[in-house]
């Protein structure tokens, strides 16, 4: 059976997947977990798919895993049917039929049957790459709307609630809540034990979570007991206005935010209903600056309201510019992605909103008080791997998404990096790994103790700064970090030909000397630094870092390939071993064009050999893979071989699209080639990687 179910506003569809036994069809593909509200770390909602799950056959989580009650009907003449979540413990209720799932880089669409009206289900998450203030509105869209099937007049009235899951990560925690009265109708619920900074099972414990709509006439609310609010409107349609005000915790007698709207009479289809669900906390994030001080941040829309009703207020009215806007996103990545392939586009459009879900803009408060929207810094959690700030290499893998959508993002993610470094604080001569080790802490490593990737990170900082101010011109990062910049280099003129024994950004693969792909990172990072010593008018340094780094590929070649000459090996002298060489990338993103031709040549003759139907394995020492790097290897050799260009993008998407039982995670970038099977990480900002094929011209 093949489906094709046009959705407006979408544009064009790309590639229909038919799944006959679960009778509905998913566009694209049915990824393993779909994104319904990804905006931060902490507003981040899935629908777990396994092989296949209907919206109304599962709830959606966290992206840990972990419950978020989000539950929803649709009453059609007098007979009410779920479409969202699990609920059960009512009576009187059907199930609509799902018909459709579509993804787009910032929609999921669903379509359910519900007896004699179809109701589309809009998840939209906006990514705003432009708009700061917009981007770091912590909010995510609920579109509902509803149409005749057969051509007749129904009477239709729409539910959905939100439960308390969403402020915490611990259900036996006690939370309070208001619902607030006005143009618009702002349900907001928090732990009444609020701990600033400090997170339980990833969830943040402070601050609170929205579920907001404008006010009509036909909307009603109602905050309760789940089974009794879900109860009246099932039997009643309609909701009392009313608040249980027991204050408890999340699990006892589970307290529900629920709203109501009657449609009326419907035939044709109906303007959508809008809903915004939310997380807002101030301040954001903790950060540390000279002399061991610590500084609030807050979120960047604080810099444009000054309140958080008014901040949703907005948020609801926007609505149908936003969805303009992001219809306008879509269709751009859609389009420079499907120059590539079918199968890429549908990679990245699922890669975009995990990316900058994971990212929060910041800003501070000014020595006189006001909001300082001159001092902008981007905070990324590393997510699932651990939860990290601003880890050096998760930021170079999400790179190309930042480069592709706004590279001024990127900037402002080096931000905290280098300023924390530039204080003096950290005491290693090498780049620092992450800013702190718990989200949302920014606390730094005085101690030096961060987790050791000296060349990895150093390389890194250098090969993103230079690719920065190619993409924008702007000189300010080399102009103000100069010496830390070239301190860096220095290091890597000693560490990056003959590397010592070192983990590199894949520590689940264990330390290793020699390793051949760090070593190309290393000497890039060294001819960033000659490229940059150029822009910065200094030729003594150009010329030195020019010539040193040329040497080193000269040296590193013998030392770095098979004695057969057949492939580049995971570590010198290893001759059976070899890796993914995806540090290339940056040769090609950079176009310092250091590495001569042949290399190239030999590394796309060689995965060719080696490819499973998942892709190519990592290197010699397991059979898993990662999607970044094989995504930064597919950019790298594209102009080489089309063909082993478009074979790594299968093994992504053939992982990507299986529809495995097995994995339900958002996600994850860490799997086994063999099989498909998802490893340990999931939701991380890495995909963002995904996008390399996008930022080489
Ligand atoms: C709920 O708890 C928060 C945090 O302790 C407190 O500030 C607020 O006043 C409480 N609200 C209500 C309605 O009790
Ligand atoms: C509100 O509900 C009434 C009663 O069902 C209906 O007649 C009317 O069309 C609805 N109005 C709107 C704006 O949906
Ligand atoms: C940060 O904000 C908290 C909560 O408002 C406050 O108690 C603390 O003093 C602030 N810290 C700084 C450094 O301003
Ligand atoms: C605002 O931030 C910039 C950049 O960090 C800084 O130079 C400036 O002094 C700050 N302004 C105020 C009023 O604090
Ligand atoms: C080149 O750079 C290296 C590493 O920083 C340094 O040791 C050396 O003295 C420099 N050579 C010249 C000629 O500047
Ligand atoms: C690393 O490679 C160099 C050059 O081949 C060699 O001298 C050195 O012994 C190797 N180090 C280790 C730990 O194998």
């Amino acid at each position: 059976m093949r489906f094709k179910q046009l959705i407006p506003g979408l544009g064009a569809l790309t590639l229909i997947a038919s799944h006959s036994s679960l009778g509905w069809s998913a566009s694209p593909f049915i990824p393993p977990s779909v994104p319904l509200a990804v905006r931060t770390p902490y507003l981040s909602a899935w629908l777990p798919q396994g092989a296949g799950t209907a919206l109304n056959d599962a709830w959606p989580t966290f992206w840990t895993g972990s419950t978020l009650g989000w539950a929803g009907y649709i009453a059609v003449d007098g007979q009410a049917y779920t479409f969202l979540g699990d609920p059960g413990g009512v009576d009187g209720t059907e199930k609509a039929l799902q018909k459709s799932l579509q993804f787009t880089a910032t929609q999921s669409v669903f379509v359910l049957t519900a007896g004699t009206i179809d109701l589309t289900v809009t998840f939209l998450s906006p990514v705003e790459p432009d708009d700061l203030v917009k981007q770091s509105l912590p909010f995510s869209y609920l579109a509902l709307s509803a149409v005749s099937n057969d051509g007749k007049a129904h009477s239709v009235q729409l539910y959905t609630d939100i439960s308390a899951e969403w402020v915490s990560g611990d259900d036996s925690l006690t939370v309070n809540w208001t619902i607030s009265v006005g143009d618009i109708l702002v349900h907001q619920v928090q732990l009444e034990d609020q701990s600033l900074f400090t997170e339980a099972s990833d969830h943040i414990q402070h601050g609170s979570a929205y579920y907001a709509t404008e006010w009509s006439a036909n909307t009603t609310y109602q905050i309760g007991q789940d089974v009794i609010v879900r109860q009246q409107f099932v039997s009643s349609r309609i909701l009392r206005n009313t608040q249980d005000t027991a204050y408890r915790a999340v699990s006892d007698d589970w307290p529900v935010f629920a709203f109501a709207h009657d449609l009326g009479i419907v035939t044709g289809a109906t303007t959508p209903i809008v809903i915004a669900v939310g997380h807002a906390r101030d301040p954001a994030i903790e950060y540390i600056i000279a002399g061991g001080a610590l500084q609030n941040r807050s979120l960047y829309f604080w810099s444009q309201f000054s309140s958080v009703g008014s901040a949703i207020s907005s948020f609801l009215t926007d609505y149908t510019a936003a969805l303009a806007r992001a219809q306008a996103f879509d269709s751009k990545v859609q389009s420079d992605a499907s120059k590539i392939s079918t199968e890429y586009a549908a990679i990245v459009a699922l890669s975009i909103r995990q990316t900058f879900g994971a990212i929060e803009i910041t800003i501070s408060s000014g020595s006189n008080k006001q909001w300082n929207t001159s001092d902008v810094m981007v905070f990324m959690k590393e997510i699932s791997s651990d939860g990290n700030v601003n880890t050096v290499d998760v930021i170079f893998p999400a790179w190309p998404a930042f480069l592709y959508a706004n590279p001024t993002l990127g900037k402002y993610l080096l931000l905290p990096l280098f300023e924390y470094q530039a204080t003096g604080q950290y005491p290693n001569k090498w780049s620092i790994h992450d800013m702190g080790a718990s989200y949302p802490k920014a606390l730094g490593h005085n101690d030096g103790n961060d987790e050791p990737m000296p060349l990895e990170e150093s390389g890194n900082m250098l090969i993103m700064t230079l690719s920065y101010i190619q993409k924008t011109q702007d000189f300010s990062l080399i102009s103000r970090y100069t010496g830390l910049l070239d301190q860096w280099t220095q290091f890597l003129v000693a560490e990056a030909l003959i590397p010592a024994n070192q983990i590199s950004t894949d520590d689940f693969a264990g330390s290793l000397a020699n390793q051949t792909n760090l070593a190309i990172k290393g000497i890039i990072g060294i001819r960033a630094m000659a490229e940059i010593a150029s822009l910065l008018g200094d030729d003594t340094k150009n010329k030195n870092y020019t010539s040193i780094a040329a040497s080193y590929v000269q040296q590193w070649q013998p030392l770095a390939l098979s004695k057969d000459g057949t492939h580049l090996t995971l570590s010198y002298g290893n001759d059976r071993s070899w890796g993914l060489a995806y540090n290339l990338f940056a040769d090609r993103l950079l176009g310092t064009n250091l590495f001569p031709q042949s290399i190239y040549d030999i590394e796309a003759a060689w995965y060719a050999t080696v490819a499973d139907s998942f892709g190519v394995p990592l290197d010699t020492r397991h059979t898993y893979t990662k999607s970044d790097w094989q995504m930064f290897t597919a950019a790298t050799l594209a102009t080489t071989s089309a063909t082993l260009r478009d074979a790594l993008i299968s093994g992504v998407h053939n992982y990507a699209s299986a529809a495995l039982e097995s994995n339900s995670e958002p996600l994850g970038d860490w799997y086994e080639t063999l099989n498909g099977d998802v490893e340990g990480f999931r939701a991380r900002p890495v995909v963002g990687g995904h996008l390399a094929l996008l930022v080489l011209s």
